[in-house]
């Protein structure tokens, strides 16, 4: 009899002290003492052997230990269901009452800032955005914007060529969406589609030397406007708009003759420095003047390659970086910072360009 007690008396001991952390341990609690090999059923058994003068004893006891473990039981299972959060009736484990997970926000890439930026100034003079791809065959980057092989203002890019096939490039320029888009539009079922009037951003590749002022992707916004009687004129009043909407109604513009390929005239436009005014800083190299983008009227030769005829069109394109007007509106003075993904650096930007 004594030993018995003596049992039941280690068994309350181990049980009072057991904890469970989830409902799997819970789960293991009840199969090894209440399940049907469990302990309780076990000890219970052992009422066979004792002697008919201690069985009302030990029939108490042995009770007395089952609804002890039962208790516990129940009490393990209170502890970590709290709520019904299906509404099936069952408990869950989880407690409503905690604090939430922080959820940290995030900051826009300031190139992301200054693209969306740009963009919307274009698009409410109704152009719309285009995009195209980062591998691009020869005759998309080059061949088709009047560049033949063999041209030497090849040379004014360094390309990444693609090992696999000797025709593919990583796109030294957005422009080529510009070919894309008059191919789309020249195609047969597409003629409807012009006037032509989009906005191309996207990331560009360059075989250059990575350095502070300089990297080997970046990123580039492309023009283009595409219809009958679209003049240099068109393109200078537009590009107006864009610089005064961008950096502020007193901001001086200068066209300075320039050479592409693809466009004829060209031009390239700068800007009154925005951060001396066009009195002379270093960012200005004291000149007063920024240089922010490539323009011109599009070539005959480029509008024949995609098949529009240039006797009845005209058009006007434009290109121009992003990361440059990002660096100068932001004080950032090393390009590779963009590509580093320091949170750091990226936290600190705003929409408020
Ligand atoms: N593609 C030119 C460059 O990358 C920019 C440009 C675009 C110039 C369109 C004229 C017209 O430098």
């Amino acid at each position: 009899m004594k030993t018995l007690q003596e049992k039941i008396e280690a068994y309350k001991k181990e049980i009072s002290a057991f904890t469970a952390a989830d409902e799997n341990e819970i789960e293991s609690f009840r199969i090894k003492y209440l399940g049907s090999k469990g302990l309780v059923k076990s000890i219970m058994s052992e009422m066979k052997n004792v002697s008919p003068d201690n069985k009302k004893e030990a029939g108490l006891l042995l009770n007395e230990f089952k609804t002890f473990v039962e208790e516990k039981f129940a009490s393990l299972k209170s502890a970590t269901a709290t709520v019904d959060t299906t509404g099936d009736g069952k408990s869950s484990s989880i407690d409503f009452s905690l604090p939430g997970d922080p959820m940290p926000v995030g900051a826009r890439h300031p190139v992301v800032l200054m693209r969306n930026r740009i963009v919307s100034i274009f698009q409410r003079l109704g152009f719309a955005v285009a995009e195209g791809p980062e591998i691009e065959d020869d005759w998309h980057n080059f061949g088709a914007l009047n560049l033949p092989e063999h041209h030497p203002a090849r040379d004014m890019q360094d390309t990444f060529y693609i090992q696999q096939n000797p025709d593919w490039v990583l796109r030294t320029h957005t422009s080529n969406v510009q070919i894309r888009e008059m191919e789309k539009a020249s195609l047969p079922d597409r003629q409807g589609k012009l006037p032509i009037r989009m906005i191309m951003p996207g990331r560009v590749y360059r075989n250059e030397t990575v350095s502070a002022r300089s990297h080997c992707f970046f990123h580039q916004i492309e023009g283009l406007y595409v219809d009958e009687n679209v003049s240099f004129a068109d393109l200078k009043q537009t590009l107006y708009f864009f610089v005064k909407e961008m950096y502020g109604q007193d901001v001086k513009v200068r066209f300075r003759p320039s050479y592409f390929p693809f466009t004829e005239p060209s031009a390239e436009m700068d800007v009154s420095c925005f951060i001396c005014g066009g009195s002379g800083c270093n960012i200005c190299k004291k000149t007063g003047w920024v240089e922010i983008l490539g323009c011109g009227m599009v070539h005959p030769n480029v509008l024949s390659n995609c098949k529009i005829d240039p006797n009845k069109y005209t058009g006007f394109a434009f290109g121009m970086g992003i990361e440059r007007p990002a660096m100068l509106k932001y004080g950032i003075n090393d390009i590779r910072l963009f590509s580093e993904n320091d949170i750091r650096f990226l936290q600190q930007f705003t929409a408020a360009i």
